[in-house]
């Protein structure tokens, strides 16, 4: 293969028919997360909306994606960024309208595209009447059992009634000031302190979930990604814990904002805990009253996958997010191995494995991948942090490790620009940043912002195409105009037309309901296997290595002669 040729998916015009059971639509879809406030903005405030997302729709049937999932546009007063959810069933004004969401459901459906939607159920803003309704009401009302209030300890309940800290930083508890002007009591919240924990305890909470779950079924939603799905349940009487410190290198260390649960840390008394099982139970009968195999896609940190699989069992959610193969370094041994045990585990459950390599919580892949070894990088990447990614190897890692992930078997999620090969924006000044996580820690974690970054459409023009009014939420990069859509569009070689090819032979060659076997005697710096009738060979190594024999479907970087490059991968048919 010369060059990377780009082939238009078929359009289908309506929603493909449900699947059997054994073949529904989500156990092989690719799908392609929208990030709402950074996709598109038609009104010119500088935030992206649902009329912004509508308007682009066409580019996702075109990319050749299945599904998109959107995350929180419901009304919010955007303290983290909509995952403060205000009320459930609605549309938050900078987002559009209700209205604007039976339109974007409708014009996607009838570009064959599935949506689902974010829920997020460990928490609430604190603006959200139930939060309120709980302040204004008395210790041990029944308003107050549904968050977690409690006495603080110390003579006068000065001191917070655990040691639990937010995953933003700092205490996870708030104190909350009585009617009077007295000190009152103290409320729990994993995250930011306008992000008050619901109580799974209480069975009202249970049937409020109920009817939020019904009431964007009937709108016509395919399905919910589930928000802190191993947070939900704390154990019992929220005994003191004390974490083990986590490492922050690329090898082995967590890329996140959120500690993941290993069998090394079982004791964690907020993540993981066996309740939580019960009301995926309970919403997957909610799904199951509704045709067309809706979906509930668990955000759980949770390792190793034998763990993680539990919330895929039967009569649990359909899919969870695999965080351990986003966490894994660029090593052959450790890719073999996530891969590996991904399809045990999940097969072992009969759910099908889920692929991730970024979102809008990690620093984008292109970026992770040009960190060298021993990069603390857990929380995000900023200015004064004391090295910079190999711009360039990381984005040829990158573009080999999704020609991976798009031949692997199960379902792959993508972030919007990860397609363009969009790289973390490591330049943003301090007085744009948005995320809690910055504000918490009083500037030592960076968080979040550099990944969601409005992305550009067109070289040219007002914020690269985002808004017309030349907006944009946070600032663009002037690197956005050798990485916009259209000029991408044009470009054989481009990681535009790269994913393109992807998705296209990935679908023809129904590679997401295949089935992996592994090869060998390629040398241990290649991961080999063969799915279907393609043969996937990366090259992780030093050297290049000789290509077999057969048709190259596909390369992620242009081949040497018959030698696969290092930081390279290939598809290769019979
Ligand atoms: C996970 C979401 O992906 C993240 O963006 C959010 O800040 C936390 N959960 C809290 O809702």
């Amino acid at each position: 293969m010369t060059e990377i040729q780009t082939r238009a998916r078929t359009a289908e015009g309506l929603l493909p028919a449900s699947g059997s059971t054994g073949h529904e639509w989500w156990r092989t879809a690719v799908i392609y997360q929208v990030y709402p406030r950074s996709f598109a903005d038609s009104n010119g405030d500088g935030v992206g909306d649902l009329p912004g997302i509508t308007a682009h729709l066409p580019a996702l049937q075109e990319l050749g994606v299945d599904a998109v999932w959107l995350s929180p546009f419901m009304t919010s007063p955007q303290r983290d960024a909509g995952y403060d959810v205000a009320d459930y069933c609605d549309v938050d004004p900078l987002f559009g309208t209700l209205d604007d969401f039976d339109r974007m459901l409708e014009a996607a459906h009838a570009l064959g595209l599935r949506v689902i939607v974010d829920l997020v159920p460990n928490h609430t803003s604190s603006d959200h009447r139930w939060f309120q309704e709980a302040l204004a009401s008395a210790e041990g009302s029944e308003a107050r059992s549904h968050y977690w209030f409690r006495d603080g300890k110390g003579e006068n309940g000065e001191l917070p009634p655990n040691n639990w800290e937010s995953v933003f930083g700092g205490p996870a508890w708030t104190r909350t000031t009585n009617a009077d002007g007295t000190p009152g009591q103290w409320y729990l919240h994993l995250f930011d302190s306008s992000q008050p924990d619901l109580n799974w305890e209480s069975p009202w909470v249970w049937e409020q979930f109920r009817g939020i779950l019904r009431f964007w079924l009937d709108r016509g939603v395919d399905g919910f990604r589930i928000d802190v799905a191993h947070g939900m349940v704390k154990a019992k009487g929220l005994p003191d814990y004390t974490p083990e410190q986590r490492g922050g290198s690329l090898s082995g260390a967590s890329v996140t904002l959120e500690p993941d649960i290993s069998d090394e840390e079982p004791g964690s008394p907020m993540w993981a805990q066996e309740g939580g099982h019960d009301i995926f139970r309970d919403w997957h009968k909610v799904l199951a009253e509704y045709d067309g195999d809706r979906a509930l896609c668990g955000e759980a940190w949770v390792s190793p996958p034998a763990k993680l699989a539990r919330y895929v069992r039967s009569d649990e959610m359909q899919q969870t997010f695999n965080f351990t193969y986003l966490e894994t370094p660029w090593n052959p041994d450790a890719l073999r191995d996530v891969i590996a045990e991904s399809l045990a585990a999940f097969n072992g459950v009969g759910a099908p494995s889920t692929w991730v390599l970024s979102n809008h919580d990690v620093i984008r892949h292109p970026t992770r991948f040009g960190l060298m070894d021993g990069s603390p990088q857990g929380h995000g990447i900023g200015p004064k942090t004391p090295y910079r990614p190999n711009k360039a190897l990381g984005l040829q890692r990158a573009r080999a490790a999704t020609t991976v992930m798009l031949a692997l078997p199960g379902s792959a999620y993508l972030y919007q620009g990860e397609e363009l090969g969009l790289p973390e924006v490591i330049d943003l000044p301090d007085s744009a940043r948005q995320d809690p996580t910055w504000f918490r820690t009083g500037g030592e974690r960076y968080g979040r912002d550099g990944c969601r970054v409005p992305i550009p459409w067109t070289a040219s023009g007002p914020s690269y195409g985002f808004s017309d009014s030349g907006k944009s939420w946070l600032p663009q990069p002037s690197e956005w105009a050798t990485m916009a859509r259209d000029v991408e569009s044009d470009e054989p070689d481009s990681t535009l037309s790269l994913y393109k090819l992807l998705l296209a032979e990935r679908e023809e060659r129904s590679l997401g309901g295949g089935t992996l076997e592994w090869l060998e005697g390629y040398g241990d710096d290649v991961v080999a296997f063969r799915n279907g009738d393609v043969t996937v060979l990366a090259n992780l190594g030093r050297a290049s290595v000789p290509l077999p024999a057969g048709e190259v479907v596909l390369s992620s970087e242009q081949l040497d002669g018959d030698e696969l490059p290092t930081d390279t991968a290939v598809w290769i048919s019979d």
